[in-house]
C-alpha cells in the first residue's frame, strides 16, 4: 500500500471544544502521522480561496463566516491510505449520518460545524496541502 499524504483541519467548533489532543491522538492510533502542523486564524479571503469549489451552495458564505469565527488546526497527517483513512476516521459530512465513534459522531454539532475537514483525493490533498505549507515546513515520517 502506498504511503500518501492528506491535509487535515480542526475546526473552529472542535477548537473552541477543546479537543485537539482527543483528534490528533485518533490520527496517530490509527496508524497516521504528523508531517506538518499550524495554528492559525484564516482570514476571509483564504477561507473563500480553500473552499472556492463551493463558492454556488447556498451554504458558501455561512460556511466562510465559520471558517473565520476562531483558529484552526490545520496539518499534514502521512501514512499507509492516508485520505480514506482520514475520511473513514472523520465519519460523514452530516454528523447525523457519522458512524458511531467517528470524530463527527462524537464532537461535531451540525453539518455547519462539523469538527475537521480532510482531503478527497490525491488532486485535492496535493492542491490542498501547498495551500498551506511550504514545502520545507513538511517533515516526511516514512522513507
Ligand atoms: S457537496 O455539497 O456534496 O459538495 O458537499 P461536500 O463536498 O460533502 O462538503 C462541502 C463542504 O461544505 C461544508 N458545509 C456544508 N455542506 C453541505 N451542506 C451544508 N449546509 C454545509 N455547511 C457547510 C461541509 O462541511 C464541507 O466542508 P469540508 O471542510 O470540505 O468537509
Amino acid at each position: 500500500m502506498a504511503i500518501e499524504r492528506t491535509l487535515s483541519i480542526i475546526k473552529p467548533d472542535a477548537v473552541a471544544k477543546n479537543v485537539i489532543g482527543e483528534i490528533i491522538s485518533r490520527f496517530e492510533k490509527a496508524g497516521l502521522c504528523i508531517a506538518a502542523l499550524k495554528m492559525m486564524k484564516l482570514t476571509r479571503q483564504q477561507a473563500e480561496a480553500f473552499y472556492g469549489v463551493h463558492r454556488d451552495k447556498p451554504f458558501f458564505d455561512d460556511l466562510v463566516e465559520y471558517m473565520i469565527s476562531g483558529p484552526v488546526v490545520v496539518q499534514v497527517l502521512e501514512g499507509e491510505n492516508a485520505i480514506a483513512k482520514n475520511r473513514e476516521l472523520m465519519g460523514a459530512t452530516n454528523p447525523k449520518e457519522a458512524a458511531p465513534g467517528t470524530i463527527r459522531a462524537d464532537f461535531a454539532d451540525s453539518i455547519d460545524a462539523n469538527a475537521v475537514h480532510g482531503s478527497d483525493s490525491p488532486e485535492t490533498a496535493a492542491q490542498e496541502i501547498a495551500f498551506f505549507f511550504k514545502d520545507d515546513e513538511i517533515f516526511p515520517r516514512f522513507d
